[in-house]
C-alpha cells in the first residue's frame, strides 16, 4: 500500500514517525509524501499547546473527503493526541479508523498487516490503543529510525516519558512515566548506525539529565557519553533535553573530557526568570540556581552554546514578573530560544489557575522576548567573524542550491559555497558574515 506518515510535535515524535516509516517500509509499503496520494495515512500528533491540536484536527477535517473517496483507505491516528483524546476524535471523525498512543507505536505494523492483507477495519468506530502495552514493563524502544532524512544524522531515544510534573505540561500523561533504555541497548545500536554510515548522534530524552535513575545500577547521562565515545566512525555526539533542576556539574566536566566528540550544546530550557512563576510551574529550581548553572557549564566547557525556552504570559504572569525573564534573558547570553505563548491544557494543573494575561499581552510578551533575543543571537553570532568553525556538513542549503549548510561545532547553522561531495563530512570554514540566525563563510583548505 502506498503510506503517508504526516508529524506534528517535538524530535520524539519525528523519531517515532521514522520508526513507523522503516516498519511499515520492512512490510513492502511504499512511503509517499503527499497524503492524496496514499491509501494508508499516518497522523502521529503532539498535544502540547492548543494551537498543535488544533493543526491536527484541521488535517483530520480535511482528510474526511479523502478516506470517503476510497473504501479501502485506512487512517491512524498515532502519538501523544491520540493517547490524550482518544474518545473526542473518535466522537468528532467517525472517519478514523484507528487511534494509536504514544506508547503503542509498534502495533501500526500489526494494523497494516491486516489492512494489508485484506481484512476490514473495526466497525462501530475506531480501534483505540493506548496507555502502556499490555505485557511486558511498556516501553518499547525498538530501533532507531532507519527512515532519515539526512543519511549520516541519527537521533536514539535514551528514555522514554518524564517524571517531572511541570504545572502546565502534558507530556508526562501523553507519554506516561520516565523509562530508561539500556546502555548495552543503546551502545549496540549506536554501532549500527556508525556501520551504516551515521557521523552525529542526537540523545533524546524528556530530561536527559535523568536519564539511568531508573535503571538502578549506576548508569547515568555521563556513563553512557564515555560508553559511546569509542565507537568507531561516530565523530559527533550530542543530546537533549536538559532539565535543570536535574542537570549537575558533572556533566559539564564530562562533556569537556570528551570534547572531542562531544559538542559544545545544551538546550536547557528555563521557562521564566521569576522564582514566584517557576514555583507556580513546579519547575524545581530558582533563576539563580539557573544562572549558576550556566556560569558552571561555561567555565568547564568555554564556548558553549546554550538554549533555552520560555513561555510568555503564564497564569498571573505580571509585568514585573515578566521583567525578570527579560533580565534573565539578558544575563544568559543564549545563542537561541524556542518561545511560547502560555496555552492551557485540559488535565494539568495550570489548567485549574486562571489563564489572566490577555492574549493580546502574551502576544506583545513574546515578540519582546523574540526582539530581544534576536539582538544577543546575531551579537553572539558577529562574535565569529574571522573564526574557523569545524562545520559538519547537512545538505545543499534550501534557498541556493549553489551553497551547502552544516552545524558548527556549538550547532550554529553554518552557510557556504561548496559541491555536494562534500554532504557527510567535516570541513573548516573561516566565518565572514553573521545572522541572528546563520554564520556564512567559506571553506579553508
Ligand atoms: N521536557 C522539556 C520540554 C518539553 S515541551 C523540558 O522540560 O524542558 C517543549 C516546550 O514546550 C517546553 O519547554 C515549554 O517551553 C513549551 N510548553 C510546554 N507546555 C506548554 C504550554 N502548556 N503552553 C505553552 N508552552 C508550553
Ligand atoms: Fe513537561 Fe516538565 Fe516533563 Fe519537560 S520536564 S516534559 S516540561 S513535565
Ligand atoms: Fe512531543 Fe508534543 Fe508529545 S511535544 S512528547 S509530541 S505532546
Amino acid at each position: 500500500m502506498r503510506v503517508c506518515i504526516v508529524t506534528f510535535g517535538c524530535q520524539m515524535n519525528d523519531y517515532d514517525s521514522g520508526r513507523i516509516a522503516g516498519m511499515l517500509r520492512d512490510r513492502g509499503a511504499d512511503l509517499v509524501e503527499d497524503p492524496k496520494k496514499a491509501d494508508f495515512i499516518i497522523v502521529n500528533t503532539c498535544s502540547v499547546r492548543r494551537h498543535a491540536e488544533d493543526r491536527v484536527l484541521s488535517l483530520l477535517g480535511k482528510l474526511r473527503a479523502w478516506r470517503r473517496r476510497d473504501p479501502a483507505r485506512r487512517l491512524v491516528v498515532a502519538g501523544c493526541m491520540a493517547e490524550r483524546e482518544a474518545g473526542s476524535i473518535a466522537g468528532r471523525f467517525p472517519h478514523v479508523d484507528f487511534l494509536v498512543g504514544a506508547r503503542r507505536i509498534t502495533e501500526i505494523g500489526r494494523l497494516y498487516d491486516a489492512v494489508s492483507s485484506g481484512r476490514p477495519a473495526a466497525r462501530g468506530g475506531p480501534l483505540v490503543a493506548v496507555g502502556d502495552a499490555p505485557g511486558g514493563d511498556g516501553v518499547d524502544f525498538g530501533d532507531a529510525p532507519a527512515v532519515r532524512p539526512i543519511a549520516h544524522q541519527a537521533c536514539v531515544a535514551v528514555s522514554r516519558g518524564c517524571n517531572r510534573r511541570c504545572s502546565y505540561c502534558v507530556v508526562p500523561s501523553a507519554r506516561g512515566p520516565e523509562k530508561s533504555r539500556t546502555a548495552e541497548d543503546i551502545e549496540e545500536e549506536a554501532r549500527r548506525l556508525a556501520a551504516d554510515g551515521v557521523r552525529e548522534i542526537t540523545l533524546l530524552g524528556q530530561t536527559i539529565d535523568s536519564y539511568g535513575r531508573d535503571l538502578g545500577d549506576g548508569t547515568s547521562l555521563e556513563s553512557l557519553l564515555r560508553r559511546l565515545y569509542g565507537i568507531p566512525g561516530l565523530l559527533r555526539l550530542r543530546f537533549i533535553t536538559n532539565h535543570p533542576a536535574n542537570c549537575r556539574e558533572s556533566l559539564f566536566r564530562t562533556m569537556a573530557e570528551l570534547s572531542d566528540k562531544v559538542m559544545p550544546f545544551i538546550h536547557m530550557p528555563a521557562q521564566s526568570g521569576s522564582d514566584r512563576i517557576l514555583k507556580l510551574m513546579r519547575r524545581g529550581y530558582t533563576r539563580e540556581k539557573y544562572l549558576r548553572l550556566l556560569d558552571a557549564a561555561r567555565r568547564l566547557c568555554p564556548g558553549i552554546g546554550i538554549a533555552s525556552d520560555f513561555i510568555a504570559g503564564f497564569p498571573t504572569e505580571s509585568r514585573a514578573d515578566f521583567e525578570d525573564t527579560l533580565d534573565l534573558v539578558r544575563r544568559a547570553g543564549f545563542q537561541s530560544c524556542f518561545l511560547f505563548k502560555y496555552s492551557p491544557r485540559p488535565g494539568t494543573e495550570a489548567a485549574g489557575m486562571p489563564d489572566d494575561v490577555p492574549e493580546a499581552e502574551k502576544k506583545a510578551r513574546h515578540a519582546e522576548l523574540a526582539a530581544l533575543q534576536a539582538g544577543i543571537s546575531e551579537r553572539l553570532n558577529r562574535e565569529r567573524i574571522g573564526c574557523v568553525e569545524e562545520v559538519l556538513v547537512d545538505s545543499p542549503s534550501k534557498t541556493d542550491p549553489g551553497r551547502l549548510t552544516g552545524r558548527s561545532r556549538s550547532f550554529r547553522i553554518v552557510i557556504f559555497p561548496g559541491g555536494p561531495d562534500l554532504i557527510g563530512s567535516l570541513v573548516r570554514v573561516k566565518i565572514e558574515k553573521a545572522t541572528a540566525l546563520a554564520l556564512y563563510g567559506s571553506l579553508v583548505r
